[in-house]
């Protein structure tokens, strides 16, 4: 495999778990030591002890069930979440699409959060100036490019969202559940540029539930179950076995 950009070393999360305060407060307080104690206690973990490495270039899926700690992954890689324990490093520009369409003003129009967005990744107004047709024709919401975000549909805000991170040079695309909620046509589109990125050396880590868009776009899949890495390796050998492993419906 070639030079690792994103490494993790026995990355385990924890996660606080809320308390409603039973009793009222006067009772919390005469029960300090304890109810400290039980707080403490009460987190919950969601990996533990995962170490793994993504190359330079490497197309990476994470699959397992809901819950399992897919998106934590991707957030501890983005750097909005910290490690409980461990260490995660990432050498890289990291494009993440985890809430496709997060960074955008509602107030906003869509040419506007695209220049915003642009600016924000590090582009000068010029370079965002020239890919704005590009990326204006390939989210393909008509004239509503012109209109506040707010007045979008969930379906537009991830179209102009995925549209604006491809355009945009990546280095390491992050993908949660990329295909959620776009349309067939949209689907295949984004699908036949994650291929591009592909091809021309990007890094991808792609998390979803749809086992053949898995297929289609990694080269290597890690399933998480149990707070561990239950398998890693080939894209088709780990899909296949995290289909067994489920009750045919
Ligand atoms: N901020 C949080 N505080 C407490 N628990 C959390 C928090 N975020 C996630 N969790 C819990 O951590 C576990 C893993 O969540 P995560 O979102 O990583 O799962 P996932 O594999 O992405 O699931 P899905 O397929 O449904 O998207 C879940 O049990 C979830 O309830
Ligand atoms: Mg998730």
């Amino acid at each position: 495999m070639s030079a690792p950009v994103i490494t993790f070393r026995s990355v385990t999360k924890n996660y606080t778990l809320y308390h409603e305060l039973r009793g009222g407060i006067k009772n919390f307080l005469f029960r300090l030591p304890k109810a400290i104690k039980q707080i403490r206690d009460s987190s919950y973990c969601v990996l533990k002890d995962i170490s793994f490495e993504v190359g330079s270039g490497e197309t990476l899926g994470i699959i397992g069930r809901n819950g399992a700690g897919k998106s934590t992954l991707l957030g501890l890689m983005a750097g909005i979440l910290r490690p409980s324990a461990g260490e995660v490093e990432v050498n890289g520009r990291i494009t993440p699409l985890l809430e496709l369409g997060g960074g955008f003003h509602p107030d906003l129009t869509g040419i506007d959060n695209i220049m915003l967005n642009g600016v924000l990744l590090g582009l000068s107004r010029k370079a965002v100036t020239r890919k704005l047709s590009e990326i204006i024709k390939f989210a393909d919401i008509g004239d509503y490019i012109g209109q506040p975000i707010r007045t979008y549909s969930s379906g537009m805000v991830a179209r102009l969202g995925f549209s604006v991170a491809a355009h945009l040079d990546p280095e390491i695309i992050l993908a949660d559940e990329l295909l959620a909620v776009g349309d067939a046509d949209f689907n295949k589109k984004c699908l036949d540029k994650m291929s591009d990125f592909k091809r021309s050396g990007v890094t991808i880590v792609f998390i979803s539930h749809s086992m053949e868009s898995i297929r289609k776009i990694c080269d290597r899949v890690i399933w998480i179950e149990g707070h561990k890495i239950k398998m890693a390796g080939d894209a088709g050998a780990v899909t296949g076995a995290y289909k067994n492993s489920r009750p045919a419906i």
